[in-house]
């Protein structure tokens, strides 16, 4: 297939180059008041009257795996925990380090050590915040795929990942309005990608948009926190949210796997053009535009420096982990001539290409039954 039949960049993400910065933060989240967002629904609900358990042996086990490993957000959390948020955005404070050298002339040259405690707790407080509302993403993306999907199997797992981001949703919650006194709206990039997920009436495209690239992603970030964090209760939330959010990517991977490998190169097209939106709108978000203007810092004036540091841009990379090679496990990597190669290359991913997919790297999250 010809890579001119692809889609230019300007139509796939409305600007032709992917750092232009400006174009970025011309999207900003207007609502921020508003109590509810509607979106339009697409899809149609399907009934399937195949009722044989176990046809696709891996869901299944999936699913019988699911029910064993349900935890209880109330109860198996430490909440009594007290929470120090100048300790805990220690990991956010590291990102700042790097752009300290050389301040002289910008927004941060008269930034005192206080500024910056202020700047990290606000930034850990935005990454919380961006979580929980991906995790209702999911919640509501989870619940249309036990509609649209055509197996029962599938339909069988999916709603145990319902209750699964119920609860995910419950305990960020929990979390971000008893430990740090709430949260930040929804970001615009975010909320963007969430929207064209949900309003796409292709059923596999909520699961490219939701279980490959949303929670690839949280896969990745979640356990860089989880990791770092010195906060015992966040450390424990963020390991069983996590175990959970393995077996959703495998989900992804293992009903896109068939379906894919029966798609026309013009269909497979459209799920890379899709692919690449959604990263490039994961990517957008990164540069908390919120949490700079809470600072009293024009967004604009200050992004530039941060786009300078190399610490910062590896690390966002390493959020591709997970999303590039389960992305090749699909196919998605190498259809009409390499092009999501090319896109990732571009963004600066493609080294995740044989790392570990998440097909079968749930087992080894396990953190309940
Ligand atoms: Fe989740
Ligand atoms: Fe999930």
């Amino acid at each position: 297939m010809a890579l001119d039949e692809y889609a230019a960049n300007a139509d796939i993400i409305g600007r032709a180059e992917i750092n232009d910065l400006e174009a970025i933060l011309s999207v900003s989240n207007t609502d921020v008041d508003e109590a509810i967002h509607v979106v339009q629904d697409n899809a149609d609900a399907i009934f399937t009257w195949d009722y044989e358990k176990g046809a696709r042996p891996a869901l299944n086990k999936l699913y019988e795996k699911a029910k064993r490993a349900q935890w209880n957000g109330e109860t198996d959390l430490p909440w009594d925990t007290d929470v120090d948020l100048e300790k805990n955005a220690a990991l956010q404070r590291l990102q700042f380090a790097g752009m300290q050298a050389d301040v002289a002339g910008t927004p941060l040259e008269h930034f005192t050590e206080d500024d910056f405690i202020k700047l990290s707790i606000e930034s850990d407080n935005w990454t919380l915040s961006q979580f929980m509302h991906g995790e209702q993403g999911a919640l509501i993306c989870t619940a249309k795929i036990v509609e649209t999907v055509p197996w029962i199997d599938a339909k069988y797992y999916a709603s145990t990942q319902v209750m699964d981001e119920a609860r995910h949703v419950e305990v960020f919650a929990k979390y971000l309005q008893e430990k740090q006194n709430g949260y930040y709206p929804i970001n615009a990039h975010l909320k963007m990608l969430l929207d064209d997920i949900i309003n796409d009436s292709r059923w596999d495209m909520t699961y490219l948009g939701m279980q490959i690239m949303v929670e690839g992603l949280a896969l990745a970030a979640f356990g860089f926190m989880q990791q770092m964090t010195p906060d015992p209760l966040l450390k424990q939330l963020l390991r069983y949210v996590m175990s959970d959010e393995a077996r959703h990517v495998a989900f992804g991977v293992l009903s896109l796997k068939e379906y894919y490998a029966e798609l026309s190169h013009a269909e497979l097209r459209e799920r890379q053009e899709f692919a690449f939106e959604a990263a490039i709108r994961m990517r957008d978000r990164f540069l908390q535009q919120e949490v700079w203007e809470r600072m009293g810092i024009k967004p604009a004036d200050i992004l530039p420096l941060v786009l300078q540091d190399e610490g910062r841009g590896m690390f966002q990379q390493m959020l591709f982990s997970k999303i590039v090679p389960n992305c090749k496990k699909l196919g998605l990597l190498d259809a009409g001539e390499g092009w999501l190669r090319t896109k990732f290359t571009e963004m600066g991913v493609i080294q995740f290409e044989d790392w570990q997919d998440t097909g079968e790297e749930y087992e080894s999250l396990q953190a309940t039954g």
